[in-house]
């Protein structure tokens, strides 16, 4: 950790008591609509506070290249998308803090980006016209595993889940990490909104193991689960990304996996009988034991089951023959390796090697597409399986669609213990997903997306029709900016409680009331605050005081010659390792 929570001492105490009054007071203007200057005073305000190499406004001629570098969706790089002002490439906590202090100051939000993954590409564009600033983490990705029981892990936002795999792969082969299959998936933007893999049935989310994360909030302030309190902690695993703070670091805790793993493929096409296949699936796949997932990718005319246990194929073997005898598995079909071997093996392929992880680079030829979800909790029949291959597989611009299957210990968490309210009773996870060519408009592959989950909607969750949030939809609605300058709950429950259920995503929206209650923080599904209804949860001694001192807060530097760069620099003397 570059940045200590520990540093507590009574000068300590009295000099941020004397900043954080300076703090208020300068900071608390709420935000005008940025113009011109504002941004050019933004842009002043960083100059001041954070090294020109980290800084990237639009005239630089690294911008587009340090814009595109973890982009995953072409889509969102065209001339017509909204850009930022300009890009900060932080390296440590203070150019986060930094970057908050001059936005509040000046009137320009941020966005934060760790992985750049986000299928709205919301971590660095705005599907609305406004002016706002970048901040990517993508420098601040470093690894400490511990394996000593318990075995825990502090991993910082912008590392790639390839990265943390691999620390964890070279440090143990009896521990691992419940998170996404996709290497170049970035921590920050997978912890906030859930995360989940081949571990899911036997360890649920990657969310679910965060036992500590250290947090900027809108006012500047770095904070610790203790610090943020009992229910921004709540929030910020699973409730989203780019809502509360910026999420600078995470502790999570390691699971247990033995040194053999097995895993197997097996395709079966349409002709083959995959819809009767993927009828029987999806009772059996729910109930299998919690060691053993198979998940299926349907596209085309196939359907290809791809399974991750954790054990040997011996033990394997009677099992799928006991439970899914009809998917035919044998041992040719399985291989045993290490779980770390199985990452690369399964999300790349069978010639990957575990470095293979590591390479954070997103292929530039990558696939512009679109993509939404749905949860399934009652078994859809094979006559519907049947019409999915004929009449939606089988289209010209047809997609696919990947199937999770939940049980096990995803569903035993009770649903408000996080803010992922997708548990109990869930059969399995549907995302819908479609790819075109660089340069096409992907009309006609947006137009297919739409009209299958039109489609699906008699088959699958209702009231409501449950979505991932990580698997980000602009389609299923958008924030309202209303009163007060900030977004509108009524207008947020439409797409917020599909994400997290009506009670969660109240309790969501009562956490951002305390956290950001003015609303710096926001997007196009940024949780609206909640204000005023905060006492009815603020029971409990742990919640923060938003408006008041508190001990885990640090202000920093503003522009050069202000009262705050003095008091930053006596703070700086005291405190080095934050500047
Ligand atoms: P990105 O940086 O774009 O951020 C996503 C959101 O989180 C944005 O709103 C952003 O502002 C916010 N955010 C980012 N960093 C933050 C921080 N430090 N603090 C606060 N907010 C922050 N999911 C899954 O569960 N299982 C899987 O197997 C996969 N596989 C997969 C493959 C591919 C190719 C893609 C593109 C995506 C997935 N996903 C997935 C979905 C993925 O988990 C989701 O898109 C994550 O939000 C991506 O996180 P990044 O940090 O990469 O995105």
């Amino acid at each position: 950790m570059r940045s200590s929570m520990a540093c507590r001492s009574p000068t300590m105490a009295l000099a941020m008591l004397l900043v954080s009054a300076l703090f208020f007071v300068t900071s608390h203007a709420s935000l005008p609509i940025p113009i011109q200057a504002a941004a050019d005073d933004f842009l002043r305000c960083m100059s001041a506070s954070v090294p020109g190499n980290l800084l990237f406004p639009r005239s630089s001629p690294s911008f587009a290249s340090v814009l595109a570098s973890s982009v995953r969706n072409p889509r969102f790089l065209g001339p017509a998308v909204v850009r930022p002002l300009c890009i900060v490439t932080a390296t440590n906590a203070s150019h986060v803090q930094a970057a908050v202090v001059c936005g509040r100051r000046h009137g320009v939000r941020l966005r934060v980006r760790s992985g750049g993954h986000d299928y709205e590409g919301l971590s660095f564009r705005s599907a609305r016209p406004e002016e706002f600033a970048v901040v990517d983490l993508a420098a601040l990705r470093s690894v400490r595993v511990t394996v000593r029981e318990p075995a825990e892990a502090w991993v910082e936002s912008g590392a790639t889940l390839g990265e943390l795999y691999h620390a964890i792969g070279r440090a143990t082969d009896r521990h691992a990490f419940p998170g996404g299959l996709c290497p170049t998936v970035g921590v920050g933007g997978h912890l906030s909104g859930g995360g989940f893999g081949m571990l899911l049935r036997k360890y649920g989310l990657a969310s679910d193991h965060v036992i500590n994360a250290v947090m900027v909030d809108a006012e500047g302030r770095l904070l610790d689960k203790q610090t943020m309190g009992r229910d921004v902690f709540w929030a910020i695993r699973g409730g989203g990304g780019g809502s509360f703070g910026i999420v600078l670091s995470w502790k999570v805790r390691l699971v247990a996996v033995p040194p053999r793993v097995t895993v197997f493929t097996v395709v079966k096409t349409a002709q083959e009988g995959a819809a009767d296949l993927l009828a029987k699936w999806q009772e059996v796949a729910p109930a299998l034991p919690d060691d053993l997932l198979v998940r299926v990718v349907v596209q085309g005319d196939k359907a290809r089951f791809q399974a991750l246990y954790l054990g040997g194929r011996d033990a394997l073997l009677p099992v799928m023959g006991s439970r899914f005898p009809e998917l035919g598995v044998n041992p040719t079909h399985c291989k045993e390796m290490s779980w770390i071997q199985s990452v690369p093996y399964i999300y790349i392929g069978e010639a990957a090697t575990v470095d293979d992880i590591l390479n954070r680079t997103v292929a530039r030829d990558s696939s512009p597409s679109k993509s939404t979800s749905d949860y399934v909790r009652r078994a859809i029949s094979r006559e519907v399986w049947a019409r999915i291959f004929s009449d939606w597989l089988a289209r010209r611009d047809a997609g696919l669609m990947i199937l999770d299957p939940y049980g096990g210990s995803i569903a035993v968490v009770a649903e408000a213990a996080t803010p992922f309210s997708h548990r109990a009773g869930v059969l399995y996870n549907v995302q819908y997903m479609n790819f075109w060519g660089v340069g096409g408009d992907g009309a006609a592959h947006t137009t297919w997306i739409r009209d299958m989950y039109a489609f699906m909607e008699p088959h699958v969750s209702k009231n409501p029709r449950e979505a991932y949030v990580n698997y980000r939809d602009l389609d299923i609605g958008q924030n309202v900016v209303g009163a007060g300058d900030v977004s509108s709950f009524e207008a947020g429950r439409v797409w917020g409680e599909k994400y997290y259920s009506k009670a969660n995503f109240r309790r969501l929206a009562m956490a951002k009331g305390q956290i950001d209650p003015r609303d710096y923080f926001r997007s196009e599904q940024s949780i609206p605050p909640l204000v005023g209804e905060q006492l009815e949860l603020t029971s409990s001694r742990n919640v923060p005081h938003v408006d008041g001192m508190n001990a885990g807060w640090w202000p920093l530097g503003y522009g050069t010659g202000s009262v705050g760069s003095v008091l930053s620099s006596v703070l700086s003397k005291l405190m080095p390792s934050f500047f």
